[in-house]
């Protein structure tokens, strides 16, 4: 997918603005962009072409404003989108979850901002002949970017450590850290984006590239790594992909807890209360 480079950046707040925010905020800036722009290119097919621009305008943030207006801002850009949606105006009532929750009804009742992009980097990896368990590490590795989205890769492993494998756990938790390497050997390059869009003196910070070093020299670097391979660089906008192509797949390598998610009193439970309730005041 490609993203217009003049109006992101304008959208940063220009040359200035950028080169005061660090290197993981320009990514979080970039990612974020391809998010929106990729759920506004669905919306748009869904919908049809009429009155895109308002939507445009109305529906996203600028990162400047997070990196450079802080304090001109009621919320941090750590905030996940079902917390504090990235639109103005109200919030709306979300649909009441059903009893025993699943996984399928999270994704078809909250994870609204981020199913289409994890399950189209599904699809890839599916398409690429990945092993089920990378493909199910895939349609979950962003999800939890819907609560919080600071260090989203290790809240996500968190999230899914109860039910799911070891493996997978460590490819979501990893693939945050990894984007930012090269690995010529499955055909993963530095983003293009990156470069051409934040310049050469692009610098993860130190705690990344320490992950990155002990990451690359353990036993299951690669499923962390064929995340980042299937994620976000390739996609066609257009694309609108369901979870039906996967429900074997996550029936499989799913544990999925009787008693529903939020339910069953596992050490994540509150995590996924949260997003099933996050108009609770407390
Ligand atoms: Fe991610
Ligand atoms: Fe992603």
């Amino acid at each position: 997918m490609e993203i217009d480079r003049k109006t992101f950046l304008g959208s940063l707040g220009g040359a200035d603005a950028i080169n005061q925010m660090d290197s993981e905020a320009r990514a979080d800036a970039l990612e974020h962009q391809m998010l929106s722009d990729l759920n506004r290119a669905v919306v748009k097919k869904q919908n049809g072409d009429q009155d895109e621009s308002k939507r445009e305008t109305k529906k996203y943030p600028t990162a400047a404003e997070v990196e450079n207006q802080i304090e001109t801002r009621t919320f941090r850009q750590g905030a996940g989108f079902l917390i504090v949606p990235r639109t103005r105006g109200n919030v709306t009532k979300l649909p009441p979850m059903p009893p025993n929750p699943t996984l399928f009804d999270f994704f078809k009742l909250r994870f609204t901002d981020t199913s289409n992009h994890v399950l189209q980097s599904a699809n890839l990896a599916m398409k690429n002949g990945m092993s089920e368990e990378i493909i199910l590490a895939c349609m979950l590795h962003d999800v939890v970017q819907e609560i919080i989205r600071t260090d989203h890769g290790w809240w996500g492993a968190q999230l899914f450590e109860p039910y799911v494998s070891e493996r997978v756990v460590f490819a979501i938790r990893y693939h945050q850290a990894l984007r930012y390497y090269p690995d010529p050997s499955v055909g993963y390059e530095y983003p293009d984006m990156y470069r051409e869009l934040f310049g050469s003196d692009y610098v993860p910070p130190p705690y990344i590239e320490a992950t990155y070093q002990a990451v690359r020299k353990h036993k299951w670097y690669m499923d962390a790594r064929l995340v980042t391979v299937n994620d976000l660089y390739a996609f066609d906008p257009n694309a609108v992909v369901t979870i039906d192509p996967f429900i074997d797949i996550i029936g499989r390598h799913f544990k999925q807890p009787k008693e529903g998610l939020g339910e069953d009193g596992s050490p994540v439970a509150h995590m996924w209360r949260t997003i099933a309730r996050p108009d609770r005041p407390l």
